[in-house]
């Protein structure tokens, strides 16, 4: 069932609106300067339908995590250069306060919510106070709905609610539901999923919930050497928890069924990564001075193949160390083959989403998530509390 959205709020003229939003995004650690503004550009939709129906916006977000920051970190952490890169954005400035009277159009961002500990309390008296800045209530946070502990995103809508302010989903938060809702539950098959990243132990529930709904699962990425080694490959230096080989080992039955391993991959020297090797897996082995990077050009073929042949391309973490150019043509090439498969594409979002924009694919994708976390624990399946929150239309 479909949630209310910024249409059935009502009259908004004059209106003051709270919405919250992710502007959670990736900064440079020394400067403090946004890298990937694509959350920030996602929220505009909905903010510019509401200042044009008349309403005056305060937006809320968290960004990174404070509470286990250093007093140096935490400086980084306020609002300012988001707010800065949100103002560009939007082409209006952006006020950092909701104190005194705001006019129609009038645009203001709070700050960092998680300065405040009672954020991630859910409490209710630091709801209060956000629930008494606004008339109207909004969610279009999808990378932070599954954050059940959130006051922004839980306690303030249960409180305004209670006083009659009516609340809805945003546009993006709209849009991300109906994606994923339709991909698990109506896919077009074949579907295929791809999977990548560092940890199976992380993603275990979410290689479940893929493997009851795809026909095909390809794993690169860190976490193929996990199953790799437990298939009896040699992987070198390359560095495999146990606890890793624990959470793979009862997966281990699909491979070569559903799952399909790498074939191939790129290793490079550990003590200089521009040394690299490429490591047929079944006939050679990685050197123990050695580990594996990236995906080899005889899997980025299989792949691709793959890929061609599914109706539906799921697709969370990169298959290489996509960060080192060197270290990139698996994931860029995956990233390439979805863009120009034909089929219906979907990215899970963080560091997938940023690489899918890097290599300029983005824009050729069915659907790049906004949501990392929140991308994996609905596609398993998990109920949010934020959202049980608004009403069904
Ligand atoms: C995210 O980036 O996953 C969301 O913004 C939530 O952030 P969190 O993982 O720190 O709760
Ligand atoms: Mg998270």
């Amino acid at each position: 069932m479909a949630k209310k959205t910024i249409t059935d709020l009502g009259n908004l003229t004059g209106k003051r609106v709270l919405i919250r939003v992710d502007f959670n995004v990736p900064f440079d650690k020394k400067t403090g300067a946004v890298t990937n503004d694509r959350r920030i550009r996602a929220a505009l939709p909905t903010i510019r339908a509401l200042l044009d129906a008349g309403a005056s916006v305060i937006a809320m977000s968290h960004l990174g995590r404070p509470e286990k920051a250093t007093p140096e970190e935490r400086k980084l952490l306020t609002m300012d250069r988001v707010a800065e890169r949100f103002g560009e954005l939007l082409g209006k400035p952006v006020k950092k306060s909701a104190d005194g009277a705001l006019q129609p159009g009038d645009v203001v961002l709070l700050e960092n919510l998680r300065f405040d500990p009672r954020e991630q309390k859910n409490d209710a008296e630091f709801a209060a106070t956000l629930a008494a800045l606004a008339d109207a209530y909004v969610n279009d946070a999808f990378g932070t709905c599954h954050n059940d502990k959130d006051a922004s995103m839980v306690a303030v809508p249960e409180r305004m609610k209670a006083s009659g302010k009516p609340q809805a989903v945003g546009l993006l938060v709209a849009k991300e539901l109906e994606v994923i809702e339709a991909l698990m539950t109506q896919p077009k098959r074949p579907v295929l999923a791809i999977m990548g990243g560092a940890k199976v132990s992380d993603k275990i529930a979410f290689i479940n919930a893929l493997l009851g709904k795809v026909d095909q699962l390809l794993i690169g990425g860190k976490m193929a050497y996990t199953f790799l080694k437990l298939q009896g490959f040699n992987v070198g230096g390359t560095k495999v928890a146990d606890e890793e080989l624990t959470a793979a080992q009862p997966l281990v039955h699909h491979v070569g069924g559903k799952i399909i391993l790498p074939v191939d991959c790129l290793a490079a020297k550990s003590t200089d990564l521009s040394v690299t090797k490429p490591v047929s897996v079944g006939s050679e082995d990685i050197a123990s001075d050695f580990e594996g990077v990236d995906i080899g050009p005889r899997t980025l073929e299989l792949f691709a193949s793959r890929i061609k042949s599914h109706a539906t391309v799921i697709w969370n973490g990169p298959v290489g160390w996509f960060e080192q150019p060197a270290f990139s043509a698996g994931t860029k090439g995956v990233a390439k083959a979805m863009a120009e498969s034909g089929a219906v594409t979907v990215v899970g979002g963080g560091e997938t989403a940023e690489a899918v924009e890097q290599f300029g694919y983005d824009t050729k994708m069915t659907h790049v998530s906004t949501g990392g976390g929140a991308f994996l624990a609905y596609v398993e399946g998990k109920k949010f509390q934020s959202l049980a929150q608004i009403d069904d239309k």
